[in-house]
């Protein structure tokens, strides 16, 4: 890197709204900290010891400039509030058209695999001008994914799933980043993302085909572990289906309800005392411990891709 950059390139559709937001706040500060600093010095000097100044029945109270610097203030603070309020929720809620990719941290590496099963480490390619969510957790400890000229980052924990979505606008390569301490060799932890015209990113996708799916890596895993034994079409167990479970919500043993996301079939799959289904007994056994992270991920993949997805309008 050339020199010092005081601003990423602007490469997603929210990155020009975080920096005007940014920008704003910053100009905020300055008047008010230039306006502070320019009253503090005309009273020093003006009321300096020994000047002429009228010092005589100081004025008790000012109604019109107590309420002028409380209400200006909190007028701004509100703005400033409501304006964040609102990109941070539009950055929270990926589009229901995104396309999914999954994220597993390790120390220190990123694993990134692709809807079609194409993985990739430390590198994240991706079309142009479309959603893209990315379903992320972690093998050890915490570490958070940050791509700055996207202006997006977000904590991957372990023991759950978090997520995060950006739109890609300038084709390039831009920094990946690992942004949170994660041990010895957490500032060699990135890589950078490529983003690709779209038809560029299909036909790198066709080039490392062969890969299995996450979602048909689950299935087989649904198989072999013997979940199909219970949750199966023929099962003689009475345990919940798992068609069209994803997305809706679950009602509960303990009467309440619970929308059946990724965290949910985690917990499913490795506390399944945690939420009971109503109307089914707690004789799921627990799988914490005898599967790896990328196999719950596969589970859940595949879970998901048994949702019936409602026919577009
Ligand atoms: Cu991973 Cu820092």
């Amino acid at each position: 890197m050339s020199g010092l950059r005081l601003f990423e390139p602007q490469a997603s559709t929210i990155a020009e709204r975080v920096d005007a937001l940014f920008v704003t706040l910053l100009v905020v500060s300055a008047i008010v900290m230039i306006g502070v600093w320019a009253v503090m010095i005309w009273f020093a000097v003006r009321y300096r010891r020994g000047s002429t100044a009228d010092r005589s029945a100081p004025p008790d109270r000012h109604v019109v400039i107590e309420l002028a610097w409380t209400l200006i203030p909190f007028a701004i603070f509100l703005g400033v509030f409501a304006w964040s309020i609102a990109l941070f929720a539009e950055m929270q809620t990926p589009p229901k058209d995104a396309q999914t990719m999954y994220v597993l941290a390790q120390q220190w590496f990123w694993k990134i695999e692709h809807a079609g099963g194409v993985t990739e480490l430390n590198e994240l390619h991706v079309p142009i001008g479309t959603p893209v969510r990315l379903l992320m957790t972690s093998q050890d400890v915490i570490h958070s994914f940050y791509l700055p000229a996207f202006r997006v980052k977000q904590d991957v924990l372990p023991g759950r799933y978090t997520q995060l979505w950006f739109k890609a606008t300038t084709p390039g390569e831009y920094p990946l980043d690992c942004a949170e301490y994660c041990g010895t060799n957490h500032a060699g932890m990135g890589g950078r993302v490529i983003v690709m015209a779209v038809t560029d990113y299909a036909r790198w996708l066709a080039g490392h085909a062969g890969a299995t799916s996450l979602a048909q890596r689950g299935a087989g895993l649904f198989r072999s572990l013997g979940c199909s034994g219970c949750h199966g079409e023929n099962a003689q167990v009475h345990a919940p289906s798992l068609d069209d479970v994803y997305g809706r919500p679950v009602p509960l043993a303990n009467g309440t309800t619970k929308l059946a996301d990724e965290n949910y079939l985690r917990d499913s799959i490795l506390l399944p005392q945690k939420d009971i289904v109503a109307g089914y007994a707690p004789i799921m056994p627990s799988y914490v411990g005898q599967i790896g992270e990328e196999d719950v991920l596969a589970l859940v993949a595949y879970i998901e891709s048994l949702h019936r997805r409602p026919e577009p309008p």
